[in-house]
């Protein structure tokens, strides 16, 4: 597998691999590399020729109350995982190759931000303040090192989905966006690195997100049509976790990320939560149609 720690040495492979007529897959991540991961790579390994996996912990999604410096890092772990599921090329830039102008006087920051507008205005977006735009800037700039055809995301961050899915709409780029359902444990969970900072009581506790999400998914389905009632579904099923702080619990239109006053049959819409256990907060989500007859 090969390893690029610079973009030009990453668009140089990327040139090659498009000149020889083979198409290129990128799953960007921030490294510390699971299950999860493992899903979005095996997919685009499907899906293209080439597989590029960048693992880059990108300082401009992180607010200044969030875990930047803690983040896990494990580089060799990471090339290790990744050589061994058969991806082809490694792109980890150092913070100033991707960002030359972070610290540089007399801004002090870069001077050119994606923003993909409205998106960002409920879910996470409403706790996380420049979370979006942080994101949206990085997977810009690591399209243009790693120049693929197909790029590969999971689904359990839903928000960052279809805000990447609008990007390469609205910017014009010439690249798939392909979605991968959530990995899950035996009992529902959503695989995280984050579950590892659960207690065993919290990880017992923790299997109210996945239950209040199929209870939301199921009373649509049984065409409740008032996004309220099922907000209050999932809050009484979160209530049985005595330690479960919830954040949010909200149905969106799966476009818009906007909540509805009602649901329009036909419509697809997001039920979705952050649930903090202590200081480890907890995010999932499910896709759900409503259903066009009653
Ligand atoms: O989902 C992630 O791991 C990150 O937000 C991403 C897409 C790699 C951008 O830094």
């Amino acid at each position: 597998m090969d390893v690029f720690r610079t973009v030009d040495g990453m668009q140089n492979h990327a040139d090659a691999v498009r000149a020889s007529g083979q198409t290129l897959g990128l799953v960007p991540t921030l490294g510390a590399l699971h299950e999860g991961h493992f899903a979005l790579l095996r997919r685009a390994l499907q899906e293209a020729d080439h597989v590029t996996a960048s693992v880059f912990v990108n300082p401009t999604q992180f607010g200044p109350d969030e875990d930047y410096d803690a983040y896990p890092r494990d580089l060799e772990g990471d090339r290790e995982k990744l050589e061994s599921l058969g991806v082809d090329a490694m792109f980890a830039p150092s913070v100033d190759e991707m960002y030359p102008f972070l610290n540089e006087a007399p801004f002090g920051q870069p001077l050119a931000w994606v923003d993909v507008d409205r998106l960002d205005e409920h879910l996470c977006g409403a706790y996380r303040e420049g979370h979006f735009r942080g994101v949206a800037t990085v997977v810009t700039k690591l399209f243009h090192a790693c120049k693929p055809d197909v790029a590969v995301f999971g689904k359990k961050d839903a928000q960052q989905y279809v805000i990447l899915q609008r990007l390469v709409e609205d910017l014009l780029f010439d690249i798939e966006i392909v979605g991968v359902p959530t990995v899950r444990a035996d009992d529902g969970l959503a695989v995280s690195s984050r579950n590892a900072y659960l207690s065993d009581d919290e990880r017992a506790q923790a299997t109210v997100l996945h239950e209040a999400l199929q209870a939301a998914k199921t009373e649509i389905e049984r065409g409740e049509q008032a996004p309220q009632a099922v907000v209050e579904t999932m809050d009484e099923v979160l209530a049985a976790a005595p330690d479960a702080d919830v954040q949010y619990a909200e149905v969106v239109d799966a476009r818009t990320l906007q909540p509805a006053d009602h649901l329009r049959p036909g419509q697809r819409v997001i039920a979705a939560l952050a649930v903090f256990f202590g200081d480890t907060r907890l995010i999932d989500n499910v896709f759900v149609d409503v259903p066009t007859e009653t």
